[in-house]
């Protein structure tokens, strides 16, 4: 549920878009029934689009929570492409491949566990598209590390960029202001063309450019 747009036209955005598939139901009940700070079908479509459309194969995720996400973007990838997913919480890492395995997808998808701040400087390049929703606070790394993770013309998407408005406001708590500077370091840095799209919660959509490009 989108904390900045009026319920009823959320409610709508949300029944216009069917699930997939019947684990998606599930995935959607389970997150409701545990509280869990899952995407919803708006940004699921969203993360589906930008990756049929960039005919992404490579991605990489970071906050796999129970797999929703995991799902969106493994079923979109296609048979040949791989998903590797950042969990730092072994219990929902094995949950997450649980419901992967159901909806068929696990042969596709990594989920590694560990502290994703620790693991993104181990791994090697290139991904055509970063899906990035842990741990607020590393936000700015995160997309620091995705210029040189990312290959020219792939996507960093960022979840809860608008923080529940709190972005938009002065000061804030420690994720607020990581937020923020992840922004700002996005859209004004030249190897990268960005939006936030006010998408749920705000999505981050930046494109790892060139520099002939940027320019
Ligand atoms: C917002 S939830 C992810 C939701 C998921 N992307 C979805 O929409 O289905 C964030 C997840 O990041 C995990 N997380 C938090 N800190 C982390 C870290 N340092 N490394 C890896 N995962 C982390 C949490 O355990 C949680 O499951």
């Amino acid at each position: 549920m989108s904390d900045l747009l009026d319920p009823t036209i959320d409610k709508y955005l949300d029944r216009l878009i069917p699930a997939p598939a019947a684990e998606w139901s599930a995935m959607e009940r389970e997150g409701r029934r545990r509280g869990l700070p899952l995407i919803d079908r708006q940004v699921g479509r969203l993360l589906e689009l930008l990756v049929r459309t960039t005919g992404a194969a490579r991605v990489l995720e970071i906050g796999t929570c129970i797999g929703y996400s995991t799902a969106w973007l493994a079923r979109a990838v296609g048979e040949n492409g791989r998903v590797l997913s950042l969990e730092i919480d072994p219990d929902r890492a094995e949950r997450a491949r649980e419901h992967l395995r159901a909806a068929g997808l696990l042969d596709r998808v990594e989920v590694r566990e560990g502290d994703a701040s620790a693991l993104i400087e181990t791994l090697e390049g290139p991904f055509d598209l970063v899906f990035n929703d842990g741990d607020k606070r590393h936000y700015p790394r995160i997309a620091e590390r995705c210029h040189d993770l990312l290959k020219v013309g792939g996507l960093l998407v960022s979840d809860n960029a608008l923080w529940g408005g709190s972005a938009a406001r002065s000061g804030g708590d420690a994720d607020t202001k990581a937020i923020k500077k992840h922004n700002t370091w996005l859209m004004r840095h030249a190897d990268f063309t960005a939006t936030l799209l006010p998408v749920r919660d705000g999505v981050l959509v930046a494109r790892r450019n060139d520099r002939e490009t940027s320019r």
